[in-house]
């Protein structure tokens, strides 16, 4: 009996996915350690939010389960019905996926952020969302003016979310080390995750080894930094063809892209690859068959200038604004 065209299709996906690893969170749930980004900092201007939809289904034929989305993407519907065929065709169910979205400024109050959480849950056509996060620790009003609603306020609110079982796992964005510690020393929930800006040129060691110190997962967004966008005259090193990577990248037989996420890796930090090119997805999540020595990885450590790709300058007066101390 032959297999039917479809059947060999699904085989054929399935033979060459790569699933990457999963790790324990301090609340019991496990997260896989590359989650596709989708973003829209550094789509192309041809690029439409429709090509998230497509994304997601390559990145899940790829072997990715981690997807990150954000209300402020304004792309939670078209990730949605990514997942949805993906489901459909059977590629994955439902319980094998990782969803993580987040809590845009806005909605800061307290009372705010379980509506918030319906609404996007609306959009993305799920039930729960495995991780919810505070995307910064800076409040605004719906015109984009600062307001001053403490972030323990909004944290008591994923609180709610999380005992209402429509975020399995709450954690935060953009948060500094004090305003971790704050969170801790105040709630009866940690964050189980801060997702942070982590590259070559933003290695954020000292938050990274304070998060790991609690238990607290580092997902690195923009993981790339510099090296293969946002390619301005003053852009720090390194770039893709920076030779310590090339030098790295054909010993292993790898892009330096490919080490650049490796890099996040081997540090314990869970990279977030934006693509919408299906070639380029498939190799972001090609990264675990070889790791870096101590050495490579310290080589790396030292592009770091502590420049950032996102720095939201504007709200430099509002008293949660987290950048600036580690
Ligand atoms: N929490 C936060 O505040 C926050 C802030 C920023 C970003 N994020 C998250 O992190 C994700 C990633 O960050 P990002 O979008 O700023 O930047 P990024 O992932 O570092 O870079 C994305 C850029 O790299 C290109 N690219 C992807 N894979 C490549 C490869 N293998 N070789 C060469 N080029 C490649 C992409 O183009 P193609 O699409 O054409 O491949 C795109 O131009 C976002 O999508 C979002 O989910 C979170």
């Amino acid at each position: 009996m032959y297999p039917t065209l479809a059947a060999f299709v699904l085989l054929f996906h399935i033979s060459t996915a790569v699933l990457a690893p999963t790790v324990l969170l301090n609340d019991g749930h496990r997260i896989p350690v590359v989650a596709l980004g989708t973003g829209r900092g550094t789509a192309k201007e041809s690029e439409s939010v429709d090509q998230v939809r497509q994304a997601v289904y390559w990145a899940i034929q790829a072997g990715y389960r981690h997807i990150d989305t954000a209300a402020i993407y304004f792309d939670e519907e078209q990730v949605g019905e990514g997942i949805a065929k993906a489901i459909a065709d059977k590629l994955v169910t439902r319980d094998e996926l990782f969803i993580t979205t987040k809590l845009w400024n806005d909605k800061h109050r307290t009372e705010q952020v379980v509506p918030a959480l319906r609404e996007s849950l609306k959009k993305l056509g799920l039930d729960y969302v495995d991780l919810y996060l505070i995307h910064f620790p800076v409040s605004t009003k719906e015109d984009d003016t600062l307001d001053d609603v403490d972030y323990l306020d909004t944290w008591k609110g994923m609180e709610q979310a999380k005992q209402l079982g429509l975020a399995r796992s709450i954690g935060v964005s953009n948060f500094n080390a004090s305003q971790i510690n704050r969170i801790v020393q105040n709630s009866k929930i940690w964050p189980a995750v801060n997702e942070i800006e982590v590259n070559p040129t933003l290695t954020q060691e000292d938050l990274i080894s304070y998060l790991q110190s609690l238990r607290i997962v580092p997902m690195g967004y923009s993981p790339f930094g510099f090296l293969v966008s946002r390619k301005t005259e003053n852009a720090p090193p390194p770039r893709a063809d920076d030779p310590a990577l090339v030098k790295m990248a054909q010993k292993y037989g790898k892009t330096t892209s490919q080490i650049a996420l490796r890099y996040l890796i081997d540090r314990g930090v869970i990279p977030i690859p934006k693509s919408t090119n299906q070639q380029r997805i498939a190799q972001n999540i090609d990264i675990f068959d070889f790791s870096l020595t101590k050495d490579e990885v310290n080589t790396i450590n030292k592009f770091n200038k502590n420049v950032r790709v996102i720095n939201p300058v504007d709200w430099k007066a509002s008293p949660y604004y987290p950048f600036g101390e580690y």
